[in-house]
């Protein structure tokens, strides 16, 4: 697909991928606008129409989306939030916190997108590695992420005839200190993860190159 004159919206625009995406696909010509929860925005990307929302809140989204003038080419959702333990370990209302934001959330957005995409778009989410493999540790985090994913997948599948794609991004791990941000539990020894830099230029490629999936041996050097 082409970014010239199209029309893009990176949620999580706060966090270091959705910047990061951002920034790229302003560089390759899109339109941006921008979407965060705490309205904490780089200096760079001020410039750009920007709504506050919180993923969780169904309504109060969907308002959101309209503030931004849909329909949209490009929609890019960036949110997330990780913690890490035991199912029987990670506290009820952490386990809500992310399946209301990753699963829950996902599903908000892919209903209130429905009508608000341009013929020839494309969805993407940053589902992420958790959501295929069951790493010990990432209990309710990979639940939440499997929901997202099943949802993508019908999404994609509902959307198919009207020609609106969806690019379900299964990242590996990443360096952007989202582990450090975990709502509760310490992580698992990852190793080194990717650079995110490297990370947002693979996927606004998979978004030029109508990709639908990227799995995460797509990230590694060809
Ligand atoms: N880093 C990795 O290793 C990795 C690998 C694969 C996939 N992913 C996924 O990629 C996405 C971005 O991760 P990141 O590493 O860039 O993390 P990050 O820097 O912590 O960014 C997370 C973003 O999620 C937003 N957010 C959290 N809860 C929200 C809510 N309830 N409503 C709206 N926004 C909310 C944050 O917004 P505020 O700051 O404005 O609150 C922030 O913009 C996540 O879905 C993550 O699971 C990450």
């Amino acid at each position: 697909m082409k970014f010239d004159q199209s029309s893009a919206l990176v949620l999580g625009a706060s966090g270091v991928l959705g910047a990061g995406i951002a920034r790229e696909l302003r560089l390759a010509g899109a339109s941006l606008s921008l979407l965060t929860r705490s309205g904490e925005l780089a200096e760079d990307l001020q410039s750009a129409p920007h709504v506050r929302a919180d993923m969780r809140d169904s309504a109060g989204l969907e308002s959101a989306l309209d503030q931004l003038s849909p329909p949209f080419d490009i929609v890019v959702n960036a949110t997330g939030v990780v913690a890490f333990g035991r199912l029987d370990e990670v506290p009820e209302e952490v386990v809500r916190e992310l399946f209301d934001t990753n699963a829950l959330g996902v599903v908000s957005l892919l209903r209130h997108l429905s009508t608000r995409m341009n013929e020839g778009g494309v969805v993407v989410n940053l589902t992420g590695v958790a959501a295929d493999v069951s790493v010990l540790g990432l209990s309710a985090y990979s639940a939440s992420k499997a929901a997202a994913k099943a949802a993508l997948a019908v999404a994609a599948r509902e959307w198919r005839g009207r020609k609106i794609r969806v690019l379900d991004v299964r990242a590996p791990h990443t360096e952007t200190g989202l582990v450090t941000r975990s709502r509760w539990g310490t992580a698992p020894n990852f190793g080194v993860g990717l650079d995110p830099t490297a990370v947002t230029q693979r996927i606004v490629q998979a978004i030029a190159e109508d990709e639908t999936v990227l799995v995460p041996e797509s990230f590694s050097p060809s």
